[in-house]
């Protein structure tokens, strides 16, 4: 991977930062924040400019309000609820740039921290509109980016700030990258992809970056009911992409081909009623009866699948194994993430349901890493380039060529 600046680099006293942050946090009506794992895996990053004297200005986005204000979407109770973890008040302002924000800004004194309001609230953060880059940009004279869960959107705050000031990534973002850099950098053998999901079509990208790369591939989630029809597998009322059986032939091909162990399930758990008030069995993968659907992965399979990741030195996740949200159809997801607290290697969850499963199930501080990202671990594990991180990698580079 290309090189970017790091916090190690940055004078930051006494300067204000620019942060990008993902506090795009799901938010109850009455502004409680069910999930806060975004907000405070970006502690590490404001408290480090914090006690470097920095005077630090959050800007995120929360939702897609589609450029206008949306009360509902608005940052204010992501700043309460940040003080408290800070244990150190957050100022917060009602506008992300102009005259405002601009005075909330230059208020600021050394070690305060102040969030903006949400930055979609003006369509232009997401046309990456330079004059709204140029005005976002004024309010610091440093940026960090530390939302590695944004960093696959072009936008102001992610890519167009980049250009007009000093850039460094922050320790979420670093730490992200590395973990799953090293996926692709020089992984321990053996290497486990456990991929799961609704859809082949959502994930065939995962799958071909991986392929070249990887010993197994375990498959689980409602794709697997694709490639068991593709196999002749009878699949009942599963989900399966009829346009994607003859894509689901060339995998299972170009695993054969690569000498990668490509592991369907072999046996699954089948219901009358996906939202669990049905009735419910486990039956043999290619043996779903017409009308069950295949919800989760059955007891066989996940001892079959337990057995490869604990013996793993590297392991990536990413897609549920079944439909977790509903108990009676979480047992597979669970007891995956079970075998990946017992190995000994490696463990990386790359975000989204991954990331939700993981932590319903309870296991996730015993991984090596959880993506804060959804689509941006997602793009970054089809090996594209993220517009964030290449604009701070860019920065990185200029500096360099500079006398
Ligand atoms: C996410 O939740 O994946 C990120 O915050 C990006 O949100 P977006 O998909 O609305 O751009």
């Amino acid at each position: 991977m290309k090189p970017f600046l790091t916090l190690d680099q940055g004078a930051f006293h006494g300067r204000r930062v620019l942060v990008r942050v993902d506090f795009n946090v799901p938010l109850e009506a009455n502004g409680r924040i069910t999930d806060d794992l975004r907000v405070r895996e970006s502690l590490p990053t404001i408290q480090r400019l914090m006690k470097a004297g920095g005077r630090v200005v959050l800007c995120s986005h929360l939702g897609r309000p589609g450029g206008k204000r949306e009360p509902s979407m608005s940052l204010r109770p992501v700043a309460d609820h940040l003080g408290k973890l800070l244990g150190k008040p957050v100022a917060f302002v009602d506008e992300c740039i102009g005259e405002r924000a601009e005075a909330a800004a230059k208020k600021l004194k050394d070690g305060e921290v102040l969030l903006l309001e949400n930055l979609r609230f003006h369509k232009a953060e997401e046309e990456n509109n330079p004059e709204f880059v140029a005005a976002l940009a004024s309010l610091g004279e440093l940026y960090v980016n530390d939302a590695f869960g944004t960093a696959h959107r072009a936008h102001a705050s992610t890519e167009g700030v980049a250009q007009h000031l000093p850039s460094y990534a922050g320790d979420l973002m670093r730490k992200e990258l590395e973990a799953l850099g090293g996926l692709f950098a020089k992984p321990a053998k053996p290497f486990v992809a456990a991929v799961g999901g609704s859809k082949v079509s959502g994930k065939i990208d995962v799958i071909k970056n991986l392929l070249p790369r990887v010993d197994t591939i375990l498959i689980g989630g409602a794709m697997a009911f694709t490639f068991s029809k593709a196999k002749g597998g009878r699949v009942g009322a599963s989900l399966v992409e009829e346009d994607k059986l003859g894509l689901a032939k060339q995998i299972l091909q170009e695993a054969r081909e690569r000498n990668v162990e490509f592991l369907l399930p072999v046996d699954v758990v089948a219901t009358t009623n996906i939202k669990g008030h049905g009735e419910n069995k486990v039956v043999p993968f290619g043996e779903v009866p017409p009308d069950w659907k295949g919800v989760d992965i059955g007891p066989k399979t996940v001892k079959l699948f337990a057995e490869r990741i604990v013996k793993a030195k590297t392991v990536v996740f990413n897609g549920p194994m079944g439909v977790f949200e509903v108990k009676d159809f979480s047992a597979g997801a669970c007891g995956v993430f079970a075998a990946a607290a017992d190995c000994d290697g490696t463990t990386i969850v790359g975000g989204g349901d991954s990331a939700a499963a993981i932590q319903q199930c309870g296991f996730a501080g015993q991984v090596t890493h959880v993506s804060t990202g959804g689509g941006a671990s997602l793009e970054f594990l089809e090996g594209k380039a993220l517009p964030g991180v290449a604009a701070l990698q860019r920065h990185a580079q200029a500096i360099a060529k500079s006398p």
